[in-house]
């Protein structure tokens, strides 16, 4: 090891590189708040690689985006959990984005002489939202169908671009394959390749500029009030350089730190994402208006909004509050030039940020209320996710075009409503995979056994339908009447 390192150094200067990287004094007193970046950060590096190994499987076009992610949630090993874990990395991101600027906004690390360091962090955030919204798309599923369809429209409502900005985004006027390559080419290259380039100039201007000292030690009588005055650049330099004159390294003060909370990040999102799972609803069905679309969770408040405000209003509201918030955080560093960084010591940002997050809080709160978990009509509980595969099949193979269910479906076959209460799943999956076994040639009834469908999946259509008890309570226990041939 001691002779590869030495090898590696006469070529590279490996040991300046460690000096001017790790071996940096830092400024006192940093929080466990300052491990946030560093953790977003690591929650990316869990979305490129599991983003990489689900685009190896992906099939961006409306006719095989779904099947490419059923069959990789039931043929890929550890399928599902990596598309568990891509999911619940990417709401990890949003949150650790979100409480990292709002850490970098409380403690005015925003001001001299970070101004443009914060643009770029603004741009990242933004760059996290694009993800969220061209990834929602990608399954092809119902909920990303109607989500993005609603979406689109929104933008549609911006007064004189409308019109073109919706086409920009659905690569036409229709949500369709165009789409499907836009959004996927956004989500795989242009996104990452943007984000990876930021991210690299933000960490460089960080080295660069150092960690942002705490408030408290800017905060001091000999501080000019305002930034922009001329002393203040010879105040700062003083007060920063006294402030680094502890102990405290860059490694191993902060990146101790950092490592702990970013580990413990990835590991939450491994469970999560293993317990969790993904939900994938039935395919897409653009004739299918009655779907009420919900976006993701950290677009509700400003859905919830929406519902509140009249019709009229609802386009400056869609467009003009997300605009309007992208534009104070991008003006933010230029108007606020008073020098005082603590927020106790800052009225107005106080105030604002309480505001900001307390009604998005609040709507956030009211929306999740309304909503509720999704019972299905025709269980009257939540499904468990093999029920909910089996539901999403028994939809895409139209076995609705011969059975009813809850009154809607065809006559070709017996209502299903209470199935569950008469026959076992067992015998369903038999009686699925091969009628003809049970009642001979003459069965109306396709036969669904491979290569139509696989054992897996009969088996989770078979659960479906043992849910199905046409609303009885778990007082009435079924009675099973199988007869096996
Ligand atoms: C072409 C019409 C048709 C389609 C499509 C169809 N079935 Fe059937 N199904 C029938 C008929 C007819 C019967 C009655 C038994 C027979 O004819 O053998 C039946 C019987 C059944 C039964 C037994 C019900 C009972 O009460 O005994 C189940 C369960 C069932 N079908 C499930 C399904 C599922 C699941 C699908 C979709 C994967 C499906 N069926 C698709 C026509 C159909």
């Amino acid at each position: 090891m001691g002779k590869l390192f030495r090898w590696l150094d006469e070529r590279l200067d490996l040991k300046s590189l460690k000096a001017g990287l790790l071996d940096r004094a830092v400024p006192d007193r940093l929080t466990w708040w300052h491990t946030l970046g560093s953790a977003t950060l690591a929650v990316f590096v869990v979305q490129l690689v599991t983003g990489i190994v689900l685009a190896t499987y992906y099939s961006p076009s409306p006719d095989h985006a779904y099947d490419s992610i059923q069959y990789l949630q039931r043929e890929v090993a550890s399928g599902s959990l990596l598309r568990g874990i891509h999911r619940w990395g990417s709401s990890a991101m949003f949150i650790l984005i979100l409480a990292h600027l709002i850490r970098v906004f409380s403690m005015g690390a925003y001001k001299y002489p970070r101004e443009v360091n914060w643009l770029i962090g603004v741009g990242l955030f933004a760059i996290v939202l694009g993800f969220s919204f061209t990834g929602y798309l990608l399954p092809w599923d119902q909920k990303a169908y109607w989500a993005t369809a609603v979406g689109t429209n929104i933008a549609g409502t911006t007064p004189g671009v409308g019109g073109r900005m919706v086409a920009l985004l659905r690569g036409g006027s229709e949500l369709g394959a165009a789409t499907l390559t836009r959004f996927y080419a956004f989500h795989v290259l242009w996104l990452p390749v943007s984000l990876a380039a930021l991210v690299g100039l933000h960490l460089a201007l960080v080295v660069r500029q150092g960690i942002a000292p705490m408030p408290g030690l800017l905060d001091n009588f000999k501080a000019p009030q305002r930034t922009d005055d001329e002393r203040y650049a010879g105040f700062y330099q003083e007060t920063y350089t006294a402030a680094k004159s502890g102990q405290h390294r860059f490694w191993p003060d902060v990146m101790g730190k950092d490592a702990i909370v970013a580990a413990g990040a990835v590991v939450v999102i491994v469970i999560l994402g293993a317990v969790f799972g993904a939900a994938l609803e039935p395919p897409a069905d653009p004739t299918d208006t009655s779907y009420i679309p919900k976006p993701e969770w950290y677009f509700l408040p400003l859905y919830q909004l929406l519902k509140l405000v009249p019709g009229s209003m609802e386009a400056l509201v869609a467009v003009g509050i997300p605009t309007a918030l992208i534009l104070a955080l991008v003006g933010l560093p230029f108007f606020d030039r008073n020098s005082t960084r603590s927020l106790v010591r800052r009225p107005m940002a106080l105030v604002s940020l309480t505001l900001i997050l307390g009604g998005s809080g609040f709507l956030l709160g009211s929306a999740m209320r309304e909503a509720g978990p999704e019972v299905p009509p025709e269980v009257g509980r939540p499904l468990t996710s093999k029920e909910r595969a089996g539901r999403a099949l028994f939809q895409s193979q139209q076995c609705g075009g011969c059975h009813k269910v809850r009154g809607e479906g065809g006559d070709n076959g017996p209502d299903l409503t209470a199935v569950g209460l008469r026959k076992s799943s067992g015998w369903m999956h038999s009686f699925i995979e091969s009628p003809s076994r049970f009642h001979g040639a003459d069965t109306r009834m396709p036969a669904y056994g491979p290569p139509a469908l696989s054992h897996q999946e009969i088996e989770e259509i078979a659960q479906y339908l043992s849910s199905l008890r046409g609303g009885v309570g778990p007082e009435i226990q079924p009675e099973f009447h199988d007869t096996f041939p």
